[in-house]
């Protein structure tokens, strides 16, 4: 397998005892290793104090699997083992490099004993769980071949559908691409009492496209356009299978979407129209079941969808397609024959290398899975009218309702940004620090230009050009230097970005979009959805986000990063300092 990583690129010496970081939490085991600028840790070890309700081996490993007819494809991925704790913990996805479901309950203590057994390095995260910063898979703990790093956690989360995937800086996207990721499900008594279709009747929906060569292998080797806008598959895998067809009984059925794509954002909708109607999202199940025409769904986003086929009569089949839309990649990239496939790519994104056509582009119609019913019933449970109670958050909560926690998008030809670095181990700034037990509000925006892609000259000249329209400063308030300011010229390279955060769930407030990318925007937002607890949003270009997230429990590093995962090694990563 090739690595496209430059190994060499940007090394960085840690020094033990220097460094905000390494005062709040560095343990004292540091060894003086480095790699991918990260220092090298000893990889955690089983405290004979936590007494786990579960336990499980997990590794993991090169393999081969059938995916395509003919030749199997060799892949990365997860295989696991019940060491002890309840049968139903694991569920395998039929002949599926899927690592398998994990299924735990609220309350469980959890071991998880994590083997490395790649020939590179490699760390597990649980997306969306919310645990201690020493199990959170932060790339800081990467383990070697042949590594164990023993995990132990409680299950504080709500009922919901999480993701682990590798968290290795700069390897993440390949390795999730080959194949390292598996959905894990929280249970908890408030979703029992609802008797939500279960068993046969949940069905895990786990979205991700793919490039294959003529043997059967998988292709990646992101080039500079394929950093910038992200690495696209040609073909759609529904839990790891081409052409996925689910036969169903005419009744209501739970699908539990979850976009494991690099950087493919769907937009989800029933063939014939039908809205679909949403029970759950990142952080587990709304209030009450909304109906959408259609949804977005971006990478590392999850969706609860009640899909009922009741009264369908048998042999009836159904589409979930993605929908044509706009706006996710720069507007030059999509006039320019990104999307649609048309027109050649000449001009200056051409001559840049930006963005060749796409054989599925992202924007366009395609069908994902197709539904047949194949039974006949009269027996079908009925949506709940309430699901969940979700305490609202308002700015009366927040520690600094004037002075929202920044998250700064800054995108050019260059480099993606956020807050105005690139990521780097140990280079906390002053607004990356969060006090403990505190309720931030939070804002998503984007700004113009890049801390490094354009000099400032140009980067002026541009904004002048364009006519920057200034910033409202706060965040600059805060001390970020030379960001650039709001919209101006940071339209033209603005793309689609689903910013996720670790640590506690978060609730989206309220989202605006700039008049310059109103069109675009009007072909997704009826199928962005911002009740419940998400950990990952979905930033459209031109857009700004506002949220309130608690930061309770842990101190600690948690990252926020982009989940285009090809951005996300690019550094579009950062950390926060619980303290
Ligand atoms: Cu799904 Cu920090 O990642
Ligand atoms: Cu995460
Ligand atoms: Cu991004």
């Amino acid at each position: 397998m090739q690595d496209p990583v430059d190994r060499s690129r940007r090394r960085f010496i840690f020094q033990t005892g220097v460094g905000l970081l390494a005062a709040a939490s560095m343990p004292a085991w540091v060894r003086a290793m480095e790699m991918h600028g990260m220092p090298k840790l000893t990889p955690n070890r089983a405290s004979p104090a936590f007494k786990p309700d579960v336990e499980i081996e997990l590794a993991a490993r090169q393999g081969s699997i059938s995916i395509l007819p003919g030749q199997a494809t060799r892949v990365q991925h997860y295989t696991a083992k019940l060491l002890s704790g309840p049968k139903d913990t694991l569920t395998e996805l039929p002949s599926c490099y899927l690592g398998p479901i994990i299924r735990l309950q609220k309350g469980q203590k959890v071991r998880i004993h994590f083997r490395n057994d790649l020939m590179e390095p490699t760390i597990t995260h649980w997306h969306g769980l919310h645990v201690p910063a020493l199990m959170d898979g932060h790339p800081m703990y990467i383990i070697d071949s042949g590594e164990t790093f023993v995990y132990e956690f409680e299950v504080i989360n709500r009922a919901s559908l999480n993701i682990y995937h590798p968290h290795p800086h700069e390897i993440t996207a390949k390795q999730v691409y080959y194949g390292l990721a598996g959905g894990l499900i929280i249970n908890d008594e408030e979703e029992a009492r609802l008797e939500l279709p279960s068993g046969e009747y949940e069905i895990p929906i786990v979205l991700q496209d793919r490039r294959f060569n003529a043997q059967n292998q998988l292709i990646y080797g992101p080039h500079m356009h394929d950093r910038m806008m992200g690495f696209y598959g040609d073909r759609i895998l529904v839990n790891g299978q081409p052409n996925a067809e689910f036969e169903v009984a005419s009744r209501a059925y739970r699908l539990r979407f979850l976009n494991g794509s690099n950087a493919r954002i769907y937009k989800l909708g029933w063939s014939d129209g039908t809205p679909v109607t949403v029970i759950g999202v990142d952080g587990g199940l709304l209030e009450s079941p909304e109906t959408f025409p259609y949804v977005m769904l971006a990478p590392g986003e999850r969706l609860d969808v009640w899909a009922d086929f009741s009264g369908r009569p048998k042999g009836t089949e159904l589409t979930m397609r993605s929908l044509p839309f706009s706006g996710v990649l720069p507007m030059m990239a999509e006039h320019m024959g990104g999307r649609g496939g048309r027109g050649g790519m000449g001009g200056m994104m051409g001559g840049m290398g930006m963005m060749g056509a796409m054989a599925l582009p992202v924007g366009s119609d395609y069908p994902l899975f197709k539904i047949r019913v194949t039974r006949e019933t009269g027996e079908s449970p009925k949506l709940p009218s309430r699901l969940s109670k979700i305490d609202r958050y308002t700015l009366d909560d927040v520690a600094n309702p004037s002075k929202p926690v920044p998250i700064a998008i800054s995108e050019s030809p260059m480099a993606m940004l956020l807050n105005g670095r690139s990521y780097a181990f140990d280079d906390i700034q002053p607004f990356e620090r969060i006090p403990l037990d505190t309720v931030q509000l939070m804002e998503i925006f984007h700004t113009s230009g890049g801390g490094h892609g354009m000099g400032h000259g140009m980067r002026g000249r541009m904004m002048g050009m364009m006519g920057g329209h200034g910033s409202d400063a706060q965040p600059e308030g805060q001390g970020m230097g030379g960001m650039g300011m709001r919209g101006g010229m940071g339209m033209m390279f603005s793309m689609a970005h689903p910013i996720h955060l670790h640590g506690d769930q978060f609730q989206i407030i309220s989202r605006t979009v700039a008049v310059e990318r109103a069109d675009s925007y009007a072909t997704v937002k009826d199928g962005l959805i911002s009740s419940g607890w998400k950990d990952t949003v979905l930033v459209m270009p031109g857009e700004t986000v506002r949220m309130i997230k608690p930061f309770h429990h842990f101190k600690g590093v948690f990252m926020y990063h982009c989940h285009n995962l090809e951005h996300e090694d690019m550094g579009m990563m950062r950390d926060f300092l619980i303290e």
